[in-house]
């Protein structure tokens, strides 16, 4: 199983700031971008000052993700570059459209494993999806290669490539967001939800998060501090949830020996699909510590 992502901090890569204040936030993915949060004059800036931040701060428990220019944006080779040698615990391509451009950057990062002598595959892959080609390519870019940990929804790219207009509901994302968990989830993927922009609305926020988690995303893009601890709470089994998994595993157990089937429990009828979504409840409690 991977390591839990539920909060997946963005943070201007050309800002050594934020980036000090994003170490030490104990989120779980903490994901310096060269991409969109940088201005162009400043991607030279960004890919310096991230690899500083790789070699000399200490990031605690999080995970050490950079983010990368799109595939074809003629960025991309001069970002990994320079990065790589600061060793991130993962890459981040965003506008993934096609799974050739995961295997091509695949690549790049199996060639400098091989020439720094690093374990094979150690460096994680998270894809970002984010336009309605790759919605509908899903299962080729799910598997383009095993170094692939995680897709993210991008909600802002991918309305602004169908022409939709973001609501608060968030219906006109939701086939997307849906087909992003749907695909995780056959190939064994992690599946980061869509980021909320509105930063100051902390009830707005939980409840999207939330609805998230019931969809069985496995965390978050976040985009401000504040939003670190609710959204990393939200992708947290509550005890209630754990203790009332631990009851059903059990009863399931014990009516198994018995050699019954399917049982009732405080009214409610128990059978292998509740005992499997109980079972996934007590492996995302172990996850998150
Ligand atoms: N990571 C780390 N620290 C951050 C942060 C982030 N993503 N966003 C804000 N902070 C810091 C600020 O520097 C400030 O620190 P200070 O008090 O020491 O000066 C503090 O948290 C409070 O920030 P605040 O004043 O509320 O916000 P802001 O106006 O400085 O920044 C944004 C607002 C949206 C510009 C900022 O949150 C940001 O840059 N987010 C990431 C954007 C990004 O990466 N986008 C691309 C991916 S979608
Ligand atoms: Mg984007």
């Amino acid at each position: 199983m991977s390591r839990a992502r539920r909060a997946l901090l963005y943070v201007p890569g050309d800002d050594l700031h934020k980036i000090h204040k994003a170490a030490a936030l104990d989120a779980d993915c903490v994901c310096m971008d060269m991409e969109d949060g940088v201005a162009l004059n400043r991607k030279d800036e960004a890919r310096q000052t991230i690899r500083e931040a790789l070699q000399t701060l200490d990031f605690g428990r999080s995970e050490r993700l950079a983010r990368i220019n799109p595939v074809g944006s003629g960025l991309e080779a001069q970002d990994l570059a320079a990065v790589l040698p600061a060793a991130p615990d993962g890459i981040v391509i965003p506008k993934v459209e096609s799974a050739a451009q995961i295997v091509q950057v695949d690549r790049a990062i199996a060639d400098y494993e091989a020439r720094a002598g690093l374990p094979a595959g150690g460096i994680a892959l998270l894809a970002v999806v984010e336009s309605a080609r790759a919605i509908v390519d899903l299962a080729q870019i799910a598997g383009a290669a095993p170094r692939l940990e995680a897709l993210i929804f991008g909600a802002e790219d991918y309305a602004g490539d169908t022409g939709a207009t973001r609501t608060l509901e968030g219906w006109e994302v939701f086939y997307a967001r849906s087909a992003v968990v749907t695909h995780a989830a056959a190939f064994n993927l992690q599946a980061i939800d869509m980021v909320y922009i509105n930063f100051k609305d902390t009830a707005g926020l939980l409840r999207e998060a939330q609805a998230g988690a019931g969809m069985a995303f496995s965390g978050k893009q976040v985009i401000h501090p504040s939003q670190v601890e609710p959204v990393q709470q939200a992708f947290t089994p509550s005890e209630a949830e754990i203790e009332n998994a631990r009851r059903v595993v059990s009863a399931f157990e014990a009516h198994q020996a018995a050699g019954v089937g399917a049982f009732a429990l405080d009214g409610k009828m128990i059978d292998a699909p509740v005992i499997k979504a109980a079972r996934r409840v007590l492996e995302r409690a172990r996850a998150a510590g």
